[in-house]
């Protein structure tokens, strides 16, 4: 099949740009431009060209599979120039979501018509790169300025009708890509739509735009768009030639690695092998448990449009729930995830009960009651007995054996743990747990719900922790092994922020709730393995009952939506190396974020082992979309990649002669560095 072809209506020619799934700026693409271009020129009976595209949306970038491959002429600058030197008019029809090389292709064209449902934009920041064929240089030329930056720098594509209003667009159209091509080519030819070169239009970009945008904007990725903005200023062939240098040397940087890792990490966890089993319909759904965790489930169902019959235990807890959601809902509508007029429908949709018998006819249900087994064995019991033939019955569960919650129903294949991530109607990390008798199609069809709530499902074996949890109980310990060394917590949460964490982690433990981690460690006090160093530090801090942010006190202070050290912290600190014969020592901020990587890196890689996670980019999937990873790193195996696995097994082999129990090399990491691989190799086939 050929990317481009061409039809001529004279005095018209149609040129169709067809290359599923997303018409992606490929070398075939660009090729087949450049020939029909040059074909067209000498054509006498073509006095207009009108390009469209095929499928569900025109051109949404450069292929970014092409990106780190020898580069294969003709590239996009040339296409797009040669669509502006066209001495035949070119109008060009845009519609879905033209991204990226997409819309820099639209601006080199002389007209743009957009069909209704259009979104426009430049991506190319989110792939820590700037738009490298024109659209710094050609944007600013047909908006004004302050819209061009917000596009170029905020990688946010804006409406059909935004586009048309800022004079992107010269029409706004609701009919087939083809027909609009024909009409718009029509409309050339009779004069009502008039052609323009962009790159004649005075640029609209002022110096002050760009201070404006300057003062605050942050980071290399930002500020290299910004600086092939201000290049709009010089002669368009000199500025071209600046924003593609700019380009070019985007594409060799680690934050371009690591955020195109992290794009292909959100579609790659995808292919899981149960895509091709059937799935089942999904029309009504129930939650047991209305806390926090189950009101957040039930609003994310809600806000996919599934009718939620939601059971607590007791009048003033679905009361509670009820609020909690209506709340949510309201915080929906304020972020425009939700219209105002579909506000009550939404809400409608919602049955709040204490009667678990409601359950008897939805389709799914999901558990999502405090994590204690004898509990959830108990519900499971229940619902066997409830639920009708078919449904699925899902845990919420965390850490707790899915096998176990699913053998004490009668209906094991049934049974899927669906771990959402805190609020779970916001964040997009969805693991999905499966057992060892999880049907196929129970799978397939939670991936289908995972879509259809916009979340990112990662498919999981059951151990303790699955994928995320497990690698975090194990580097967190890492945090608290350099506190007693040495290190202030304060000074492990700036490294970690200034490496790219959202958050340090003494930070979110305040904000997760101590006294659940000290639950947790009293726990695992019994099996605690001997040779393991335990820092109970947080014990004295919660001993003191000061649980973090919900009593106002933890590692920090928190008064009047300001956060202070708490003092105190260190006095215990000191107090435990006393007892335990340690002499405070420095660390460097580049040590703080070394071992706490490779902590990360050696669980993680034991996951990969283990097959708890199908393949390395599944778990940096998880890092990304569940727990605030830098995107620039894209997730801690690609990090590892980044960082070299034979410098990381050095590391990890000094810091084990002070601690050779918690610091051990996994078997894979010494197997790829001996046969010369890294994690990436894993996600191939
Ligand atoms: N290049 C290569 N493959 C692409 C692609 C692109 N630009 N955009 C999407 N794909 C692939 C995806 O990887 C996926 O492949 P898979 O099925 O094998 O996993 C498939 O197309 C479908 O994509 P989605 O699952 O994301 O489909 P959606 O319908 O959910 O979303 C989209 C469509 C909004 C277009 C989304 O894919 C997207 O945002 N794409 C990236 C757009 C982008 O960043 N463009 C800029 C590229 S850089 C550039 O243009 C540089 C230039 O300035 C020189």
């Amino acid at each position: 099949m050929t990317a481009i072809t061409t039809i001529i209506e004279s005095p018209i020619a149609l040129v169709c740009i067809d290359n599923p799934p997303v018409n992606a700026a490929g070398h075939d693409v660009r090729d087949g431009l450049v020939a029909a271009l040059a074909e067209l020129a000498g054509n006498d009976a073509v006095q207009v060209i009108a390009l469209y595209a095929a499928g569900r949306t025109f051109v949404a970038g450069a292929d970014i599979r092409e990106f780190g491959q020898p580069p294969k002429p003709p590239m996009l600058p040339e296409v797009c120039d040669l669509l502006e030197e066209s001495v035949k008019p070119v109008v060009c029809v845009l519609h879905g979501t033209t991204l990226g090389g997409g819309l820099e292709l639209a601006l080199g064209c002389h007209v743009r018509v957009g069909i209704t449902g259009l979104k426009v934009g430049l991506p190319e920041v989110n792939l820590g790169l700037l738009p490298g064929a024109g659209g710094t240089q050609r944007l600013p030329r047909l908006v004004e300025g302050g819209t061009a930056l917000t596009m170029i720098t905020s990688g946010k594509p804006i409406s059909a009708e935004a586009a048309l209003e800022a004079g992107l667009l010269d029409a706004l159209v609701d009919m087939k890509p083809e027909e609009a091509a024909r009409m718009a080519a029509a409309q050339v030819l009779e004069g009502t739509l008039v052609p323009r070169v962009t790159a004649d239009q005075p640029n609209r970009l002022g110096a002050d735009d760009l201070d404006t945008f300057r003062a605050k904007s942050k980071g290399e990725v930002t500020e290299r768009a910004l600086q092939a903005a201000e290049a709009s200023f010089l002669p368009i062939a000199e500025g071209m030639a600046a924003e593609r240098a700019l380009f070019l040397a985007a594409l060799e940087s680690d934050a371009h690695k690591g955020m195109k890792h992290a794009f292909f990490a959100e579609r790659a966890v995808a292919h899981i092998p149960e895509a091709g089993a059937e799935t089942r319909d999904l029309t009504s759904a129930g939650i047991v448990g209305g806390g926090t965790m189950g009101s957040g489930i039930a609003t994310a169902l809600l806000l996919a449009g599934l009718p939620v019959t939601l059971v607590e235990t007791a009048a003033e807890r679905v009361a509670f729930a009820r609020d909690t959601i209506t709340e949510n809902l309201k915080g929906a509508v304020k972020r425009g995830k939700l219209s105002v007029d579909a506000f009550e429908a939404t809400l409608g949709a919602l049955i709040c009960t204490t009667d678990i018998g409601a359950l008897a006819e939805v389709d799914l249900v999901i558990e999502a009651v405090f994590e204690s087994i004898d509990v959830k064995h108990q519900i499971f019991t229940q619902l066997d007995q409830i639920c009708k033939a078919g449904a699925i019955l899902a845990t919420n569960t965390s850490y707790l054996d899915v096998n176990d919650i699913a053998a004490c129903t009668t209906r094991p294949a049934d049974v899927i743990g669906l771990h959402f991530f805190s609020p779970a109607h916001v964040m997009r990390l969805l693991e999905v747990v499966v057992g060892k008798d999880t049907a196929p199609e129970v799978v397939a069809t939670s991936f289908k719900l995972a879509k259809r709530l916009r979340k990112v499902a990662v498919r999981a074996e059951v151990c303790d922790g699955f994928i995320g949890n497990r690698i975090l109980s194990h580097y967190r310990r890492s945090t608290e092994y350099m506190q007693l060394d040495g290190a202030p917590f304060e000074q492990i949460d700036t490294a970690l922020e200034a490496f790219g964490f959202a958050m340090g982690p003494f930070a979110v433990s305040d904000l997760a709730g101590l006294d659940i981690s000290w639950a947790t460690r009293k726990r695992q006090a019994a099996t605690r393995p001997a040779a393991e160093r335990y820092v109970d530090i947080a014990d004295r801090i919660c001993e003191q009952g000061w649980f973090g942010r919900k009593t106002g006190k933890g590692f920090y202070i928190y008064d009047a939506g300001t956060r202070r050290v708490n003092s105190e912290v260190a006095t215990f600190a000191e107090a435990e190396r006393a007892s335990k014969g340690i002499t405070a020592r420095r660390f460097s901020d580049e040590e703080i974020v070394e071992r706490y990587m490779a902590a990360m890196v050696v669980e993680a890689a034991r996951v990969v082992e283990e097959k708890i996670a199908l393949r390395p980019i599944d778990v940096d999937a998880v890092f990304l979309f569940g727990y605030g990873f830098p995107r620039h790193w894209g997730g801690p195996l690609q990090y590892a990649d980044i960082t070299g696995l034979a410098t990381l097994v050095a590391r990890i082999e000094t810091y084990a002669q002070e601690d050779a129990h918690y610091w051990q090399v996994p078997g894979l990491l010494h197997e790829l560095v001996s046969s010369g691989r890294r994690f990436a190799d894993l996600n191939k086939g």
